[in-house]
């Protein structure tokens, strides 16, 4: 997610701006820049990099001074990072920053195109600023021009705009992304988030999606279509910087397990037309994967998990062998790879040097290597020859979740794909299937999360024991290993997850009096098999918590402790249950008072072997 900054007031806006670009730097960037109304004219400053950089390059700069200017931080979605990819862009009558995707930025881009205008970068934002700049020399008026052009986007969106004839002002309009607008006795603000202004004031004001807000120091205004003015009410926020950040939630993994839902829709979406697998990628949209032979899945931690999960899809849906490998294993065991084969490296940071490293392993030996990353233009995208993308926005706590979440997602997308392909599904059914990732799984996700009274109780009981295992059959025991990792990699309770049917040859010799036991079921055709797991553990006096989707629990008499219903039929209840296990391992951390976002020995990549 982008961070977006503007300021019109009575002092030098640069170093407002830096000042409020960092403090949005928790929304995740690759580069940054500023566009600042000098003397001259406005003059744009922006560099790949960290904020330092972009600091380094206006100190080579004495001229970048003005009372009125935007900043930006950007998290690539269109265009690797680099200078050229960076906010600012400009329009040759105006200079904007933006926050969001334009989904029709291409067909813009070919009807400017054919009106004469050129293009230097690969943005999205470009094509918006340049289609804006367009309509401003039909209509001349600015709040007018924001309101037509908005017309012409499809996508979502939060502008901030100066336009080169209209100084010291700022023109501000939003669809779906973040924006909020802000007043002191001398300046007016812009920002995507609370944490920006929270150094000038904590009154603001959240305009909606029929308004365009103008501000001229601290003269501001909101304007509808018609052109009569709105009165806002004007919100104070009592949160600190930190708190801001996390938009209120107490850690940052909270709110990114909150974000799943969204991030769900963002990564299936864009990977859908006409209602089925589409992914950008012409040897996957097209016959490339008709002739592959087996497919190799190579990743670390929670991204392999994920991993485990795309194979029982994959192998279900195609009936298409498939291998999933740990990457410090996979390239280090000389593994067997044939011509046909398929490698697919799953990274959240795409920096991960094993998975890297099995990148360029699999690339040295001539297979093909499909890359899903949530960061673009990251080592693993580009050095991959095909690029799935997830758009679960930056992930800033250690523990992965809403990556896992649409990697799991972009996975099944994929087993669905092949499966067509294949002739093993008909575009009936994978077209029944993607609704259900694109529609209801979110919603299931959603309701999901009310469940958090009842998992918080749980984790009352679960932080006052140091052995706690995970077990279940098929899907469910991938469910279980992430589960696992999960609790372990935040509360450092020692977990294990086992395959239910493993218990009786070894491991449940572990179990004892009130020894918890986690039990998943989604998969029906195993439910019978795994409660007879729970009366295995339960006649060793264990405590046991049955994670089951509804349905299952409706049909069978669970003989559990205690049973959470995850509200989704159980085809589609492996991502929701995942999400009611990333919960309970959040809220145990919690109770345990530990700094859950930063668990200790742990970091959020790990770019060293
Ligand atoms: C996730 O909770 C862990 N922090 C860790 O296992 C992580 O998934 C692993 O390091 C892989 O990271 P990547 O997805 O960025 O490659």
């Amino acid at each position: 997610m982008c961070g977006i900054i503007g300021f019109s007031g009575d002092r030098n806006c640069v170093p407002i701006l830096l000042d409020g670009l960092g403090t949005l730097e928790y929304r995740g960037y690759d580069s940054a820049g500023v566009a600042v109304q000098t003397e001259c004219g406005i003059a744009v400053y922006k560099t790949k990099g960290r904020l330092d950089a972009l600091r380094e390059l206006l100190k080579t700069h004495p001229e970048a001074q003005g009372t009125c200017g935007v900043g930006h931080t950007r998290w690539a979605t269109h265009g690797e990072p680099s200078d050229i990819n960076s906010h600012p862009h400009e329009a040759e009558n105006l200079t904007l920053v933006h926050n969001g995707i334009i989904e029709n930025y291409a067909e813009l881009k070919k009807e400017l195109e054919t009106l004469g205008y050129t293009f230097v970068s690969e943005t999205d934002t470009e094509v918006a600023a340049k289609w804006i700049g367009h309509v401003y020399k039909q209509i001349g008026d600015p709040v007018k021009t924001l309101f037509a052009a908005a017309k012409d986007l499809r996508g979502s969106f939060a502008f901030g705009v100066m336009y080169h004839d209209r100084p010291h002002t700022l023109y501000a309009i939003r669809r779906d992304s973040p924006l909020i607008v802000a007043k002191t006795d001398t300046a007016g603000f812009i920002a995507s988030d609370i944490p920006a202004i929270l150094s000038h004031t904590r009154s603001y004001y959240r305009p909606g999606e029929d308004v365009v807000a103008v501000l001229c120091g601290s003269d501001v205004h909101f304007y509808e279509e018609s052109g009569a003015e709105k009165n806002l009410v004007q919100e104070t926020v009592n949160w600190d910087v930190e708190a801001a950040q996390k938009c209120g939630y107490p850690h940052f993994m909270l709110k990114e397990i909150h974000e799943e839902p969204d991030a769900l829709r963002r990564t299936v979406m864009p990977h859908l037309k006409d209602g089925v697998p589409f992914f950008g990628v012409p040897m996957l949209d097209g016959d490339g994967l008709k002739d592959v032979g087996t497919i190799h899945i190579v990743a670390c931690g929670t991204a392999m998990h994920a991993g485990l999960l795309g194979r029982a899809w994959i192998e279900r849906f195609a009936r298409i062998r498939v291998d999933v490998d740990i990457a410090s294993e996979f390239r280090y065991r000389n593994p067997v790879l044939a011509p046909n084969d398929l490698v697919v490296l799953i990274s959240q940071s795409g920096e991960t040097a094993d998975t890297l490293a099995a990148l360029r392993l699999a690339k040295s030996r001539g297979v093909h290597t499909l890359a899903i990353v949530n960061v673009v233009g990251s080592s693993v995208a580009r050095e991959a020859d095909d690029v799935i993308y997830t758009w679960a926005g930056p992930e800033i706590a250690v523990a992965s979740t809403k990556a896992y979440i649409v990697q799991c997602a972009t996975l099944r997308l994929f087993a669905l794909r092949l499966a067509f392909v294949h002739g093993k599904m008909s575009e009936e059914d994978v077209r029944t299937r993607c609704s259900a990732l694109a529609q209801e799984m979110p919603a299931e996700i959603s309701e999901t999360l009310q469940l958090a009274p009842q998992l918080n109780e749980i984790a009352r009981r679960f932080k006052e024991h140091e052995h706690i295992f995970y077990i279940g059959r098929g899907v469910d025991s991938h469910l279980c290993t992430e589960g696992s990792l999960k609790l372990k990699e935040i509360s450092y309770i020692h977990c294990e997850a086992y395959a239910a049917g493993e218990l009786k040859h070894g491991t449940i010799s572990l179990v004892e009096e009130g020894t918890p036991v986690v039990v998943v079921i989604t998969e029906d055709s195993l439910a019978e098999k795994t409660i007879s797991g729970i009366r295995e553990v339960r006649a060793r006096g264990a405590y046991v918590v049955c994670f089951c989707a509804s349905a299952v629990a409706d049909r069978y008499s669970i003989p559990a402790d205690e049973i959470v219903r995850i509200p989704a039929p159980a085809e589609d209840a492996p991502l929701p249950l995942m999400t009611a296990l990333q919960m309970l391992a959040y809220y145990t951390s919690f109770e345990m008072g530990l700094d859950v976002d930063r668990p200790r020995n742990l970091a959020k990549s790990v770019t060293v072997e």
